[in-house]
């Protein structure tokens, strides 16, 4: 699976507790007028890893083995009713995330 770049407008902390994910932290690139984005670091996760997340980060993941990631993610807010954003992973440019895409990522 792969999640491309989004933020949660909360802060989180994810805990891995099998198979691995890698993460790549993303900033604004300032003045854009699309919203783009660039990397600004990574991190991979493995099992017994946890990854606390400020309010204002983006982020994408990728599992890079074949087999699923198993993890606990706990947000400080409403999760799916909080308006968010996404980025296009082509261009990196800012939409608004679709809660329903995103339910229907994690029902396959
Ligand atoms: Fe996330």
């Amino acid at each position: 699976m792969v999640l491309p770049p989004h933020n949660h407008q909360m802060w989180a902390v994810i805990g891995i507790y099998g198979g691995r994910e890698d993460n790549i932290f993303w900033r604004r690139i300032k003045g854009d007028p699309d919203g783009r984005i660039e990397a600004a670091g990574a991190r991979s996760l493995r099992t017994g890893d946890t990854c606390p997340m400020g309010p204002d980060i983006i982020h994408s993941v990728t599992n890079p083995i074949p087999r699923l990631t198993a993890a606990l993610h706990v947000y400080g807010g409403r999760f799916f009713e909080t308006e968010r954003s996404e980025w296009e992973p082509d261009e990196l440019t800012e939409k608004v995330l679709d809660v329903e895409t995103l339910r229907a990522r994690f029902s396959n």
